[in-house]
């Protein structure tokens, strides 16, 4: 029976650019539908951007603009990633919809009549300027063990003690730089305590074949043993000003916390794509993909780091509002590059537009990252120099190889046509054949790495073949001609296959194969196929170019953080961890930047100078900023500088710093920023305002 799929990835939030690490979801999912779309399976494979919450909210404010417009702007992005991606949702909407607002008022109104909503009063940090209450993460404070100052209202990253927030001392809202009040207020719980959803959680997250082993062990830890459980409830209410959808029957003073209507969202997103495509039909495939399991598949890819909403939340709410729970969790593990957290300082902060941008081929990273995928919650690292020697020797040395050694003397000697023989007898055919099972079942269980193993395989057989036969010389000999004819038919045969088998990776380069063999749109019943005898090619065109290194130099170079801080950029590393899906491995990350060699002629056209803090002070409506203005000799300047987070405006007067003077003013919301404080920093180390020995005056020219 053919099967029946609806398939998600991750809904990345609104408020950031889709990075390298998204990417391995993205590209893991894809090659996964893509290759249940060739076996014919009917896949539907949707997704949104995540757009709801109090992050979103603030970046609007700061940017000027309404969270919608933000949000519609950064969904055009999205878009464009991803399709450059060549990821092939076949619906990218957003949760911030009415298909996902009736969803969630649905579920809500459901899970209230199973009685599994309580109300309770809370205390919580408040921000009196704002008049909002803070999530913990825009609570900073001194560090109640060592005493660091700045800390997030979780952990210290000078000493790395974890606490909460209220034991931060002297805390203050990120958000306004006041200092917060607690607060009461009521919120929403889902009765994730209550006996049945922890007898169903137990049965839920315990079936076989639902969740991987080692996430299926985790749960069980986050469970607890029977008698025991450690489920508690889990608060889904947020109060105003928040941007979501309000909680009916509460006046829109609270609203649905961004983490409920999210997985809503794929939801919201399967309903707008089935009304829009499929019309008459779709209340039926609602019914019978959303509603019942009895022939259709629900299969979530995610990050390690979402596995408990997925795996709990998510599922408990669909059980007890009448909607059909997951049949699939596939969790993955981070990225790396070079074996370390992404970063800014040494430019593997990479995001996917810049990745475009350098004109690196984005099917590069898709087979790179196929060869390093399998089916465990392991981390995966691309490691920028095995980078280009494995796309450089698998896919030209050895894929794209065989087609450009033979396609020339088919187009030469015989018009463009193969041979009449069959070659349905001819061994090394048969072998290619026989492996399609295995490839298929590999990709099946995304075991990709496994997959492209076997495949590379095959293409190191073709190319023993190939020179083995040697046909550049057979074509020298007139006399050869036939044979010559049936190496080169035979090559081009098994170049379809591996085709075949590297669609679900490849899908541009296939399509430029497909139209090389004359042939639409192969799919897996093609990898049990030969090409038809007499079948007429089309003239080869050279595929696919080697990655250089100069392109990797230049991606890096471009992606390499300046110490400049850019007014609305995604700018605290701890909101980076939080927010980027969790793509980002956390470990220590020591070493320094890097830097391309520049001459001394290149060094002296920046104009340093040594400037006096004259003045300093808080920028208002801006959490970063502090506005200083400073004298360079005769010249009077004003500067914002990123550094609120690591000092306090009454410090900085009267200190001499260095400046970038001849940088071109910048235009801000706050006003005309005429230079750039030079400060030092580590990825996560705070920022330390570089300033000269004793005896420097202002004016003088640093060389
Ligand atoms: O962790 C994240 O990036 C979330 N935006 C993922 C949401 S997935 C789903 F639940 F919507
Ligand atoms: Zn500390």
């Amino acid at each position: 029976m053919k099967r029946r799929i609806l398939v998600t990835s991750a809904l990345p939030y609104a408020n950031g650019s889709i990075h390298l690490g998204h990417l391995v979801e993205y590209i893991q999912t894809d090659i996964w539908v893509r290759h249940q779309k060739m076996l014919g399976s009917e896949v539907h494979y949707v997704c949104a951007d995540d757009t709801h919450g109090t992050p979103v909210m603030l970046r609007a404010e700061q940017e000027g603009i309404s969270p919608e417009d933000l949000i519609n702007r950064v969904h055009r992005e999205h878009a464009a990633d991803f399709d450059s991606f060549h990821v092939s949702f076949d619906n990218y909407y957003s949760t911030n919809s009415e298909e996902n607002r009736s969803f969630c008022e649905e579920i809500y109104s459901n899970l209230l009549k199973s009685n599994l909503i309580d109300q309770r009063e809370i205390e919580q940090f408040y921000d009196p300027a704002k008049k909002m209450f803070l999530p913990d993460r825009y609570i900073k404070g001194t560090c109640p063990k060592c005493g660091a100052k700045d800390q997030y209202g979780d952990s210290c990253e000078a000493c790395g003690a974890t606490y909460s927030p209220t034991e931060l001392v002297d805390p203050y809202s990120s958000v306004s730089g006041s200092k917060p009040e607690r607060k009461k207020s009521t919120h929403y719980f889902f009765k994730l305590s209550d006996p049945r959803c922890e007898s169903f959680l137990r049965k839920f997250t315990q079936q076989t074949d639902c969740l991987q082993s080692e996430a299926a062990n985790k749960m069980k830890e986050w469970i607890g043993a029977e008698g025991a459980s450690k489920l508690s409830d889990w608060d889904i209410s947020r109060d105003a000003p928040y941007f979501g959808f309000p909680i009916p029957g509460t006046n829109d003073e609270k609203f649905f916390y961004v983490w409920l209507d999210a997985p809503v969202g794929y939801f919201g997103s399967f309903l707008n794509y089935v009304t829009k495509k499929f019309k008459t039909d779709a209340p039926q495939l609602i019914q019978e993909f959303l509603r019942e399991k009895t022939n259709t598949e629900l299969v979530h890819f995610i990050g390690k780091d979402i596995l408990y909403f997925h795996a709990l939340f998510w599922p408990a709410m669909l059980e007890f509002s009448g909607y059909r729970t997951p049949s699939k969790v596939f969790a993955h593990g981070f990225l790396t590059v070079n074996g370390q957290k992404m970063s800014k300082s040494r430019g593997t902060f990479i995001t996917a537009k810049s990745f475009i941008d350098n004109r690196l081929n984005p099917e590069w990273l898709r087979y790179y990252y196929a060869a390093k995928l399998n089916s465990s919650m392991e981390d995966i690292d691309l490691n920028l120099e095995d980078f280009v020697s494995r796309v450089n020797s698998d896919l030209i040395g050895k894929y794209v190889n065989i087609a450009s050694r033979t396609a020339g003397f088919i187009a030469k000697y015989f018009d463009g046509r193969l041979s009449d023989r069959s070659f349905e007898e001819n061994e090394i055919l048969r072998e290619f054949i026989s492996k399609s099972p295995q490839i298929s079942k590999n990709f099946e269980e995304r075991e990709f790495g496994k997959a492209i193993r076997e495949i590379m395989a095959l293409a190191d057989k073709a190319n023993v073949y190939v020179d083995g036969e040697k046909p550049w010389e057979l074509a020298k000999d007139e006399t050869a001609r036939l044979k010559l004819h049936e190496v080169c038919s035979i090559s081009i045969n098994l170049f379809k296959l591996l085709s075949v088998y590297l669609k679900p990776v490849l899908p541009s380069l296939v399509r430029e194969v497909e139209k090389f063999l004359n042939i639409d749109n192969l799919s897996w019943i093609d990898s049990q196929k030969l090409i038809a005898p007499g079948h007429q090619v089309n003239k080869y065109q050279h595929l696919m170019t080697r990655v250089d290194q100069k392109h990797i130099d230049q991606l890096i170079s471009a992606n390499t953080a300046s110490l400049e801080q850019k007014p609305n950029a995604p700018d605290s590393k701890k909101e980076e961890k939080k927010m980027s899906g969790g793509q980002e491995k956390v470990n220590s990350d020591e070493d320094e930047p890097k830097i391309d060699t520049i001459s001394i002629d290149e060094f002296s056209k920046i104009d340093l100078r040594v400037a006096l803090v004259k003045n300093a002070e808080h920028v208002e409506g801006a959490d970063k900023l502090i506005k200083l203005v400073l004298q360079v000799g005769d010249e009077e300047r004003q500067v914002f500088a990123g550094i609120k987070s690591a000092y306090a405006p009454e410090d900085l007067e009267g200190k001499l710093v260095v400046v970038v003077a001849n940088l071109k003013p910048r235009k801000m919301r706050f006003g005309e920023s005429q230079g750039m404080v030079l400060a030092a920093s580590g990825d996560d180390s705070g920022i330390f305002i570089v300033s000269p020995d004793v005896g420097a005056t202002h004016g003088m020219k640093v060389r």
